[in-house]
């Protein structure tokens, strides 16, 4: 059709005002799943983005929770592994963990000690980046891992919060921004 990928993408999200909290303008990506067409648009533009940038990439890493909607999927297309990042206290055995502050709150993100090995290379993947804490907080478990962050990959951007600069040196790749 004529409808670029990006519009029927953009199409796809909802925004809901005061959403979980009075300010907030919440961006909505459930449309996106709901449509097939919209889902393959954003798996095909991250496969693009990963094969024309990077040689090699040794595992997918995923946000809890949206970041798992779209991380598995991309990880099968490139034939490689998902790692969970989850919210504190849900995943068995010997975890890492840090805390980080969120656009709406604080948490803790964690993942399993074995999750990823010393000079893997990942690439992390979430919905949206907001003020960048959680992708940060991500970065800082590879860190501890002595993984390689290649870069970071989100559905959305908020550009006013800046949570590109607080992601630096590592560059994040998003499909739209508000
Ligand atoms: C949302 C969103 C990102 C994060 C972005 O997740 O899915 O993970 O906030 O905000 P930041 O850039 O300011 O850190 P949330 O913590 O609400 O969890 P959920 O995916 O479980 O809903
Ligand atoms: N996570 C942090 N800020 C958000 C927003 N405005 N919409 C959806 N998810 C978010």
């Amino acid at each position: 059709g004529s409808e670029s990928r990006l519009q029927l993408i953009h199409r796809h999200i909802r925004a809901f005002p005061d959403f979980p909290n009075t300010g907030i303008l919440f961006r909505d990506i459930c449309p996106i799943l709901k449509d097939p067409a919209a889902l393959t648009a954003v798996i095909d533009l991250f496969e693009e983005h990963v094969r024309k940038n990077y040689k090699q990439v040794d595992l997918i890493v995923g946000l809890d929770a949206r970041g798992f909607l779209f991380g598995p999927l991309l990880a099968q297309r490139l034939c490689v592994g998902f790692v969970l990042v989850r919210k504190k206290g849900k995943l068995p055995g010997a975890t890492v963990s840090v805390a980080y502050n969120l656009e709406y709150g604080k948490a803790e993100a964690e993942i399993q000690e074995d999750a990823v090995a010393p000079g893997q290379k990942v690439l992390i993947i979430d919905d949206l980046l907001a003020t960048g804490g959680t992708l940060y907080a991500a970065c800082e478990l590879m860190k501890k891992q002595q993984a390689e962050v290649l870069g970071c990959m989100v559905v959305i951007e908020l550009k006013e919060l800046n949570g590109f600069e607080r992601l630096k040196p590592h560059s994040v790749f998003s499909l739209v921004k508000y």
